[in-house]
């Protein structure tokens, strides 16, 4: 047998069949049938034996270099393939940009800034402005500006959260009067709603809850207005059908006041949980604002009149949206708000 020339064929062979190969597994495959323990190279080195020792060392080295060149074809065609499957794992991937694209998902506004968006946009309707005052109070604006000294008994009826820098976390909205009509001249017509702080807590009632205070201050407001103004927010809020009663009340600041109520929209006054049995539900205090709270913002009194009124909004996110437990507006439970 001719070595030289059959070693010849099974490199030419092995290079088509490499050549050839579709897929790595199959060049393993391949590379088995020509370089493996009973390959055909093998099969010639193995024949060696049998060989004239002069032969012995040609072959031999003539098989290596064959096998050196097939091992080259196999490295070569393996690049090929893995560039290929590379490329193909790349062109899977390309960006399909007819594709339709993922929806992020899209929050909405909170039931009780929305409560606050529509009170707003209501008493702008009326000529209110929006005024601020911080959540962290000077005593002096939320008690005694307001007609509280610190022995006053209405302290209790606000179960006060102190700062250790002997501030308050703002148990009302009413301080923001004394801030929007000190060293201004009236006419005055101000909304403030924010967030105020008291240390109670039950299904009904949150350390962190909201108000709105809303007041008018000119030469000849009434409590005329007051009415008319409250009946129309609240008709805004709850319908044309809601009925209001006005209770005779004391707050420091109003004189003459009143304590806001409406009829029970669930039991239309027959009595029911939501009212406690009495028909009437709280909707918040009003009055006249009281001549020392005028004076202490640096107005004249005899000159200068009007009203306050100071409302929870929670309550009234929690009726529109049928929120039984003032918690739920503020654990931030999306099953909750997205409910909404
Ligand atoms: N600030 C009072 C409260 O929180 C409500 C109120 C405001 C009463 C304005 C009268 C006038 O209880």
């Amino acid at each position: 047998m001719d070595t030289g020339a059959s070693l010849a064929a099974i490199e030419e062979e092995a290079r088509q069949a490499i050549a050839a190969a579709p897929s790595l597994a199959a060049l393993a495959d391949v590379r088995a049938r020509f370089l493996g323990k009973k390959g055909s190279v093998s099969s010639v080195l193995r024949g060696i034996g049998a060989l004239a020792p002069e032969e012995r060392s040609r072959v031999g080295e003539a098989a290596n270099a064959s096998k050196e060149r097939i091992e080259g074809f196999v490295r070569e065609r393996r690049e090929t393939l893995e560039r290929a499957a590379q490329d193909h794992a790349l062109a899977a991937r390309r960006l399909d940009v007819s594709l339709p694209g993922i929806r992020p998902p899209q929050g909405h506004l909170h039931p009780i800034t929305r409560v606050e968006r529509d009170i707003e946009r209501f008493f702008a309707g009326l000529g209110f402005s929006v005024e601020e005052g911080p959540e962290v109070e000077t005593e002096w604006n939320n008690f005694e500006a307001l007609g509280i000294p610190p022995d006053h008994p209405a302290r209790d009826m606000q179960a006060t959260f102190f700062t250790e820098g002997g501030h308050v976390l703002r148990t009302h909205t009413s301080p923001v009067q004394i801030r929007a009509m000190s060293g201004r001249q009236p006419p005055f017509r101000f909304i403030a709603p924010g967030r105020v702080y008291r240390n109670d807590r039950s299904p009904r009632h949150s350390p962190m809850f909201h108000q709105v205070e809303g007041f008018m201050v000119d030469e000849n407001v009434s409590f005329a207005h007051l009415k008319g103004i409250l009946y129309a927010f609240q008709r805004h809020m709850m319908g044309a059908e809601v009925e209001l009663r006005f209770r005779a009340s004391y707050f420091p600041f109003t004189e003459p006041s009143a304590e806001l109520d409406y009829r029970c929209l669930l039991c239309r006054g027959a009595g029911c949980a939501t009212c406690s049995q009495s028909g009437w539900i709280e909707a918040g205090g009003c009055g006249m604002i009281h001549p020392s709270v005028l004076a202490n913002c640096g107005l004249d009194p005899e000159r200068w009149q009007g009203f306050a009124f100071g409302m929870t909004l929670d309550r009234a996110a929690m009726l529109r949206w049928g929120i039984p437990n003032i918690h739920l507006l503020f654990e931030g439970d999306l099953r909750v708000l997205e409910q909404i």
